[in-house]
């Protein structure tokens, strides 16, 4: 084993979903910087652009950058960004998807159409993402997955009534190590990383207004993560660092879940 390449990504392709804002901003942002190529893929062109747009400042070099236009309910749009990639950045060999909504309600109240949108982006979304990213790693026997869950998935958020949220996040983490196991054999890794709070759009929901101080005292590293802080346990599961690794959650939350 070389141990000075264990987390290389020089020309590494990296596919990102929700990389328009907030982790998913963050991971291209990251990766980028970490020599990879990125191509990301939002329901929200604006969201790419600023995405394209802070990565050209700190790197000329566009060539290794793209963004696609595409709402992770629909197959046929992420199968023909998966197809765009390959063709003009190379060979996908890892995929985080960070793409994903959030909202509460209490439970009695929740309508059909809430609990059905959240699942919608949160669970089939990634899975079509999953299976779209895997059909072209499977066809080389090669690649990494990560999918962004959350300690939701695992706990009970003190205060936040959002059942349809957390049980999306329960699934996406027994999704990631029921898919790990089918393509095992396939040279295909599959992992989890659960963030605890983090500062990000989707923390500046209304609801969540007087959370967050909630949040930040209930933390015992006595505050939230910078998105930032998500990319890192990602390149860990990414490059060779982590080769013996497939179906794990990487719980990352300032320590939250052990109180
Ligand atoms: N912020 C947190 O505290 C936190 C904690 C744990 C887990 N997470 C998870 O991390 C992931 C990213 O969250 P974030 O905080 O960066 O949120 P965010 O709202 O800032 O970013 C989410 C991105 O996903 C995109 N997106 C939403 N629905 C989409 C769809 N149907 N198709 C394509 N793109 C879509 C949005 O346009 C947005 O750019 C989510 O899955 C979220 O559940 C966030």
């Amino acid at each position: 084993m070389n141990f000075k390449n264990l987390f290389d990504l020089t020309d590494k392709v990296v596919f990102i979903t929700g990389g328009g804002r907030g982790i998913g901003q963050s991971m291209a942002r990251g990766f980028f910087e970490s020599g990879a190529k990125i191509s990301i893929c939002d329901q929200i062109k604006d969201g790419i652009d600023e995405t394209e747009s802070i990565i050209s400042k700190k790197d000329n070099n566009k060539n290794r950058f793209i963004g696609s236009v595409v709402d992770v309910r629909k197959q046929d749009e992420l199968k023909n960004a998966i197809d765009r990639t390959e063709k003009e950045l190379g060979s996908i060999e890892i995929a985080i998807n960070c793409a994903g909504i959030a909202n509460a309600n209490p439970a009695e109240e929740l309508s059909q159409e809430q609990w059905q949108t959240m699942f919608d982006i949160n669970l089939t979304g990634l899975f079509y993402s999953c299976q779209e990213e895997a059909k072209v790693m499977i066809s080389r026997k090669k690649g990494s997955i990560i999918n962004i869950a959350s300690m939701s998935g695992s706990i009970v958020n003190r205060g936040l009534k959002q059942v349809h949220y957390n049980s999306s996040k329960a699934g996406v983490i027994h999704l990631t190590k029921s898919l790990a196991m089918e393509w095992v054999d396939y040279g295909v890794r599959v992992n989890s990383i659960s963030p605890g709070y983090t500062k990000t759009p989707m923390n500046l929901r209304p609801e969540m207004v007087d959370q967050v101080k909630i949040f930040e005292n209930d933390t015992p590293m006595k505050r939230m993560a910078s998105p930032d802080e998500i990319v890192g346990p990602a390149i860990f599961l990414a490059t060779d660092s982590s080769s013996f690794c497939t179906g794990i959650d990487v719980i990352v939350d300032g320590g939250f879940v052990c109180w």
